[in-house]
């Protein structure tokens, strides 16, 4: 069986693209084959970080394919073991395709509400649409050093009704460095950077595993 993890938002820049390099990237390392599919035609962001991996000789080796719907990118998921499907920067036709493809479905925020309401926006109008509310996610994202900002941010989502991902990823420009070289933010020259960004990725992965428990159960 192939695990599909979606990575969707209502605002474009909240960390999809980050994320699902992050993803595939320890699934790959932990011996499972991944791969992301890129449905952002337009800026193939994921696409072109696979380029300058290559370029930059940097293992392991990682599979990112572009699509031009979530229908051909999943007619091509049975070879794997999970496929990350990222998409367009901001909420379009495609989320809920996306979504309705997903078993779990990651939205990215950030810490302030003026982040966190347009996903909370997002993730209720998923719903309305079917989409069931255990298998939407949300990550902390470009997080502040701020104890007090994180709890309030975590609370704010929870009393919204959605599960919030243990671990964060902080803001810093290392992050940035690494992917500019082809590099997953589990892989900066920052030990500490790469465990923050490690524990939110098994923090995705135990979530996986809950829900393929509950589906079995
Ligand atoms: N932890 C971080 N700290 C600072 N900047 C980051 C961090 N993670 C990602 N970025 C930057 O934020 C921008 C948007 O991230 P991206 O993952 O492409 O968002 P999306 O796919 O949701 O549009 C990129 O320029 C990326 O380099
Ligand atoms: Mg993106």
């Amino acid at each position: 069986m192939t695990y599909i993890i979606g990575m969707v938002s209502q605002k474009g820049g909240v960390g999809k693209s980050t994320l699902a390099r992050m993803m595939v990237r320890e699934f790959v390392s932990g011996g499972m084959t991944a791969k992301i599919a890129d449905l952002d035609t337009q800026q193939q962001t994921c696409t072109n970080w696979a380029g300058r991996r290559a370029e930059n000789g940097v293992t392991p080796e990682l599979q990112v394919q572009s699509f031009a719907s979530v229908k051909m990118a999943l007619e091509d998921a049975t070879r794997f073991d999970a496929l990350i499907l990222d998409g367009k920067p901001n909420a379009s036709d495609q989320t809920l395709e996306i979504a309705q493809a997903a078993d779990l479905v990651v939205i990215p925020s950030g810490q302030t509400v003026d982040d966190l309401h347009p996903g909370v926006v997002l993730a209720h109008s998923l719903r309305k649409k079917g989409i069931a509310p255990e298998k939407i996610s949300f990550a902390m994202f470009k997080t502040t050093g701020s104890d007090r900002e994180n709890q309030a941010a975590r609370q704010y989502l929870v009393d919204a009704g959605y599960t919030v991902l243990d671990g964060d990823v902080p803001v810093s420009t290392a992050y940035g460095s690494a992917s500019d070289i082809g590099k997953a933010i589990t892989e900066t020259s920052f030990r500490t950077l790469n465990s923050r960004a490690a524990a939110l990725a098994q923090s995705v992965i135990d979530k996986m595993a809950e829900l393929q428990e509950r589906q079995s159960a």
